[in-house]
């Protein structure tokens, strides 16, 4: 298999993985055929993942605003992928050119692309690290330089915690993050669940197979068991809804709206 320029040394790019899956379905271009056979194949049993997938980043361009109008310039992107069209620090320094954003992902792939996309902005950085060992987060150095713990920080674990597995603790992890944030920071979270697909849980689960076979299993999560990573914060209007009732800007008319668009759960809590 032929390795592109992009392609950092050392990937195994006979193996499908997470980020450059989702990149494909987002319609980018850092993606082997492997990954797209793969996605292809979720997508046999899951044709509107893509709606999902989008659904999901128009949700958190509006919670990225929603933290700079509550005067949170800071952010933490864990779990943050490939970039692609709207992350975080553009659309947030867009706003304000201050904003800081340290983005944070396991994959080798989408830690090379940041690092591209992001040189010469000298107010956001990106760190190799892993969701399941918070302390490492708080340590990296260059996550601690660019960010000040001790003032407001918005947290983003978006489309990331259904990633880890019960056996891994992600409530653990996620209290662990929480505890190191100033009061006033801000917790971001979208969850993919059985509830809201239009599928039944056995159609649904041909999807979730495919991720199983690539060794990255999606875990999907009921409401309550979504909801409390959200322990310790109080939540904000209108609490844990489907993606595209989270604050829309438009009115949604949920019949001109793609039904997958309402899978899984969006949420944003306050620290108090
Ligand atoms: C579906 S993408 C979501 C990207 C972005 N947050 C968004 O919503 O557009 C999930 C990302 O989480 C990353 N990821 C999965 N498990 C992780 C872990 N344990 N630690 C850090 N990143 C992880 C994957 O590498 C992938 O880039």
């Amino acid at each position: 298999m032929e390795r592109p320029a992009w392609a950092p040394h050392g990937i195994d790019i006979s193996v499908p993985s997470v980020s450059r899956m989702y990149d494909f379905y987002l319609g980018g271009s850092h993606n082997f055929e492997v990954d797209r056979e793969a996605a292809r194949k979720a997508m046999e049993f899951m044709p509107g993942l893509p709606k999902i997938m989008q659904a999901n980043r128009a949700f958190m361009r509006r919670a990225v605003r929603f933290a700079l109008d509550e005067g949170v310039t800071q952010f933490l992107d864990i779990g943050s992928g490939i970039p692609t069209f709207g992350n975080v620090h553009e659309v947030a320094q867009a706003i304000d050119p201050r904003a800081k954003v340290a983005y944070v992902d396991h994959d080798p792939v989408a830690v090379a692309h940041s690092q591209a996309v992001l040189e010469g902005n000298d107010r956001a950085v990106i760190a190799a690290a892993d969701l399941r060992r918070p302390d490492e987060i708080r340590d990296n150095p260059d996550v601690s330089k660019l960010l000040d713990f001790d003032r407001p920080v918005a947290l983003l674990l978006v489309a990331v915690l259904h990633f880890i597995e019960d056996a891994d603790e992600p409530h653990a992890a996620v209290a662990a993050l929480r505890d190191i944030l100033a009061p006033g920071s801000l917790l971001i979270v979208t969850h993919a669940s059985y509830e809201g697909i239009p599928l039944t849980r056995e159609e649904a689960g041909g999807a979730v197979g495919v991720y199983k076979d690539i060794r990255n299993p999606l875990v999907m999560r009921s409401r309550d068991e979504v909801g409390r990573f959200f322990d310790g914060y109080e939540m904000v209007e209108p609490g844990l809804v489907a993606m595209p009732d989270w604050r829309p800007e438009t009115p949604v008319v949920q019949e001109n709206e793609d039904p997958y668009a309402f899978s899984g759960f969006a949420g944003v809590g306050r620290k108090a």
